[in-house]
């Protein structure tokens, strides 16, 4: 019912000559048995767009803001991320969160906004470490998750892709267990039931957080797990072709 979605979200690492190696290398290994994206740095999106053309690989950008057009220097409008074809925003990544600031309002208004302009949004949410530790993990999930709700309504969430990313599991190397995720994804679904069941069985939850072709079909293989959305990994060709491949 929910096809599996992985995404590659390159930060910000790359350039022209290494970008190239790695689409050419997924392109030849990359097996289709999933839907997948990749987020490149934003200046590199012609790049990609040249590249994958014909391809079935989308991409989209790590960020984007939500007004139309005018004095934000530094931003990019939707309109602009529409016309270079993409089809994926990354809104509220746990980087954008803790180190540029971003908060749910504003996530909220991104979300809103990238749906107006008939992009998908892939909303990250998690906790911190000092959060699961104080055992309030679905408390700061639910806060996140609601935050959106409030603005765009749980219809909308057909069209959104979650990613839920515990923030001590990105970059760490110290992946979630399938279970503990599981149980994290599952709360997810729960909340978005609570309002509308069928909408919550069509909406797709990734998981993130030090994905690896190891750990992939593991995670991919629980019940409420619907792909993932991979960092450090999605910079190595073999390791992000396996990690797809590993989609059922
Ligand atoms: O957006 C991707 C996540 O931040 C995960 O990054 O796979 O390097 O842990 P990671």
């Amino acid at each position: 019912m929910r096809r599996t979605l992985v995404a590659a979200n390159w930060k910000m690492n790359g350039n022209k000559a290494s970008n190239e190696a790695l689409l050419e290398a997924f392109k030849k290994g990359f097996d289709g048995s999933a839907d997948t994206a990749v987020f490149p740095p934003a200046l590199y999106i012609s790049q990609l767009a040249e590249s994958l053309k014909g391809t079935d690989i989308a991409y989209g950008v790590q960020n984007a803001y939500f007004e139309e057009k005018g004095a934000y220097t530094g931003e990019l409008a939707l309109s602009m991320v529409k016309e270079f074809g993409c089809q994926y925003v990354l809104i509220g990544h746990s980087e954008r969160r803790e180190i540029f600031g971003e908060t749910d309002e504003q996530i909220a208004a991104k979300v809103e906004a990238t749906l107006a302009a008939d992009l998908i949004p892939m909303l990250c949410v998690g906790e911190t470490l000092e959060e699961r530790e104080a055992g309030i993990t679905e408390k700061v999930v639910k806060t996140q998750i609601d935050a959106v709700l409030k603005k765009v309504g749980i219809a909308a969430f057909e069209k959104i892709v979650i990613a839920y990313e515990p923030v001590w599991a990105i970059g760490t190397g110290k992946t979630a267990s399938p279970e503990q995720a599981q149980e994290v994804h599952a709360f997810i679904r729960q909340l978005l039931a609570a309002e509308e069941a069928d909408v919550s069985q069509r909406t797709r939850i990734l998981y993130g957080g030090s994905v690896k072709a190891a750990s992939a079909e593991a995670l991919f293989g629980q019940p409420d797990i619907d792909g993932g959305l991979v960092g450090g990994a999605s910079l190595i060709a073999d390791e992000f072709v396996a990690i797809c491949n590993a989609a059922q």
